[in-house]
């Protein structure tokens, strides 16, 4: 299997050596190719180029690009895409007044999507998700990292894991599973949270240890969820299995998360609507990923990320969807690389950064993903005739999608029967 690809309008985030990630000012800059052409073999990036060096390449499949754009598939570093039914009950509630908390504190929020976890059979839950999850490939993301986190009990858990592991083996989208087993407090231990995270810490985080799926562990760090105690009882936990720490800080409010996290090597920390200059000052010098989540802001209604403190202080930030059933229902990275320019005051030129490499980076995937570097993935979009690349976040929520290829397949997402599984 070879594709070539021809007449590249812009061919972006291009890397000769193979980069990791950007930081500070190196973000406001997007290695471009114009009048390009990308060679693939199987699932590969072989070579790519100006036009005027293409003649003579060879491919079984040639993709004409006159007009359009071709880039790195988007990777959404944080997601919560398995989950079971919605929360359109609770959105409504909120537009007549209620707050997420208030929600939360009534038995809905986290709590409700777990019930409704609970009673759906493992197939189903697998076919919700799938399904959602390709919806996204056709929105242009091409890896994925899906937390488990609606389950609450062991079983429950388990059972997210084993969903995930499947859509792993048998999506072409790539996958980094993340354990959440403290997203919430369940009912049952409302009283006694303590032995809910002697739960996890003892038997949960072994189980999941051996079935060998997620090597990320998160916790919700936040007022009424865990505080900063439960969080690194967690942590230490997963630490013995190897578990690196990806968490939820700041969402609502500050409570030593960040620094927590960098002492913990986390590799990302993520949402930080709420930031101080303790949280910036504790990234400094780290190798954790501050993750912004643009869409979670808009849905509730809470502030934006100040990524520009981030990145003005010389710091690297990923953007990713959030994507869950109560604070962020759309996995649409096109709307998140939007929001970013118009709410964060990213760039352009730093919103795609964010969305590709750094994203790739905040899974511990970007020697692989997130470039057009040869030997990297051939995870790429191909995007409708566009005059600029800044149009793709200029034009709000609009898929400037055509085409892409991922795991080295080219799909045509306008073809109802194109199947985006191995
Ligand atoms: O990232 N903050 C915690 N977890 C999710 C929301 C989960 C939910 O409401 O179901 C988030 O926003
Ligand atoms: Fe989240």
């Amino acid at each position: 299997m070879s594709i070539l690809i021809t007449n590249i309008k812009q061919l972006l985030q291009v890397h000769d050596h193979n980069v990791l990630i950007l930081k500070g000012k190196e973000m406001k800059t997007l290695s471009i190719l114009e009048n390009a052409y990308l060679y693939i073999e199987h699932d590969t990036i072989i070579e790519y180029g100006d036009m005027k060096y293409c003649e003579g390449i060879e491919a079984e499949t040639i993709v004409d690009a006159t007009g359009k754009i071709v880039l790195p598939s988007w990777c959404d570093s944080h997601t919560h895409i398995v989950y079971a039914g919605n929360r359109t009950s609770e959105f409504v509630d909120r537009i007549n007044g209620l707050s997420y908390a208030e929600i939360a504190e009534r038995g809905g929020g986290i709590l409700n999507s777990a019930k409704v976890l609970q009673e759906t059979s493992e197939d189903d839950l697998y076919e919700q998700s799938i399904n959602r999850l390709e919806e996204l490939i056709k929105m242009g993301t091409g890896s994925f990292e899906i937390k488990t986190g609606y389950g609450l009990t062991v079983d429950a858990e388990l059972k997210m894991l084993r969903v995930i592991k499947r859509i792993k083996q048998e999506s072409l989208a790539k996958i980094t599973p993340t354990l959440l087993a403290a997203h919430a407090i369940p009912e049952d231990f409302r009283d006694k949270k303590s032995e809910y995270i002697k739960l996890i810490t003892e038997e949960l985080i072994p189980k999941a240890a051996k079935l060998n799926i997620a090597h990320h562990i998160d916790v919700f760090c936040e007022d009424g969820y865990f505080d900063l105690d439960d969080t690194e009882a967690i942590l230490k936990a997963g630490q013995k299995h190897k578990f690196i720490p990806k968490i939820h800080v700041n969402q609502f409010n500050i409570l030593g998360g960040v620094a927590l996290g960098v002492k913990y090597k986390a590799l990302s920390v993520d949402h930080l609507e709420e930031l101080n200059t303790d949280d910036v000052k504790a990234l400094k010098g780290s190798d954790t990923m501050p993750v912004a989540l643009p869409g979670c802001s808009f849905f509730l209604g809470i502030p934006y990320t100040p990524v520009r403190q981030l990145i003005d202080a010389g710091l690297p930030v990923a953007i990713a969807t959030d994507y869950n059933p109560g604070s962020a229902p759309s996995g649409n990275m096109n709307f998140v690389v939007s929001a970013a320019c118009v709410k964060l005051k990213m760039t352009p030129e730093e919103a795609i950064n964010a969305a590709t490499i750094n994203g790739a980076y905040a899974m511990g995937i970007s020697n692989m993903y997130g470039s057009i570097t040869r030997g990297k993935k051939a995870n790429v979009i191909i995007t409708k005739p566009l005059n600029h690349y800044s149009e793709i976040p200029y034009a709000f929520a609009h898929n400037p999608v055509e085409q892409v290829v991922i795991n080295g397949q080219l799909k045509d997402i306008k073809n109802p029967e194109e199947n985006f599984r191995i």
